[in-house]
């Protein structure tokens, strides 16, 4: 496949510094050379600009929207060039704010579903969040609720339908969040499941979810990760996904080739050992691009 990666440095979104390195810890994890030897095609698009939070202006209920909103809207318009060309956009973060562009510029292909994975829900909107960082309100966004000039990005009503949309690994959600969220209609697999039924199981619900679509969006959050294995995240939450498990996850998709775009977000090199986290991302990222233990990559 043709495979573009551009990296958002964003670190708007969330209060910790750090995060807006997570392109430059992924790139020297090696993530291009880990897709080429799979047999992509791949090409590095670099960045998109980011202003540092210190030059941009603070806003309470959406911190930083406005500079957000301005950034987005370019990462929307790289990423429906990309799919136009019928490459394979691998988006580098960043924090989470970048998949409201990501997503609705993916989007732009026609109908596309979503595969939310992460140790947060993300479904808050300035009213409902406790912090007020936009990091935690993509999901929301993308599915119609919340800032509107956030969801305008993705045209009236949102970028996808909330029936198209599958979230998976969640362990940590707000309270007002979790109400928002219920009466949403998106499918909401929590850890809870993943511990009882195996992983397996509810990554194969999961793809026969989304099996209506033509193409579908994973937004991989390293915070889905337990921090145990992966420090390297703003927002760590205890009970993740096992480095298996991860796999597992990545290899079944890869399996069911229904993923067509991906963002690896919440990398933060800073907060990091030794950079393992983006060298776990980079590893996701290869089994979920075909790398199989045995037999030819797809
Ligand atoms: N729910 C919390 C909030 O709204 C945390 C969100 C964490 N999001 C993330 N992409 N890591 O502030
Ligand atoms: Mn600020
Ligand atoms: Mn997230
Ligand atoms: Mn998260």
């Amino acid at each position: 496949r043709d495979v573009e990666i551009l990296g958002v440095p964003m670190d708007l979104g969330q209060d910790r510094r750090g995060v807006d390195m997570g392109p430059s810890a992924i790139r020297y994890a090696r993530l291009r050379g880990a897709l080429r030897e799979l047999g992509h095609r791949v090409t590095d698009l670099g960045n998109v600009e980011v202003p540092i939070p210190e030059v941009v202006e603070e806003d309470e209920r959406a911190r930083h929207l406005s500079a957000i909103l301005e950034v987005c809207e370019r990462v929307a318009k790289r990423a429906a060039e990309t799919v136009s060309r019928g490459a394979f956009p691998v988006f580098l973060g960043g924090d989470h704010s970048i998949s409201i562009g990501t997503v609705s510029g993916a989007a732009e292909a026609g109908r596309t579903g979503v595969l939310w994975v992460d140790a947060h829900a993300d479904f808050n909107t300035p009213e409902t969040s406790p912090s007020g960082n936009i990091h935690g309100m993509p999901l929301a966004v993308l599915t119609g609720r919340g800032h509107p000039e956030l969801v305008s990005i993705g045209g009236e009503g949102g970028s996808v339908r909330p029936e198209d949309v599958v979230l998976l690994g969640v362990r940590s959600i707000d309270r007002e969040e979790r109400d928002l969220l219920l009466g949403s209609g998106v499918r909401v697999y929590t850890m809870k499941e993943i511990d009882a039924y195996g992983a397996a199981r509810v990554v194969r619900q999961a793809i026969s979810d989304l099996a209506h679509l033509e193409r579908v969006h994973l937004s991989f959050d390293l915070d889905v990760i337990d921090p145990e294995i992966a420090p390297g995240v703003g927002t760590p939450v205890r009970g993740g996904l096992t480095y298996r498990e991860a796999h597992l996850l990545m290899e079944l998709l890869n399996e069911a080739g229904i993923v067509t775009s991906l963002d690896i977000v919440e990398v933060n090199p800073i907060l990091d050992v030794r950079n393992g986290t983006a060298a776990l991302a980079v590893e996701f990222a290869a089994s979920l691009m075909g790398r199989h233990i045995i037999s030819v990559p797809r």
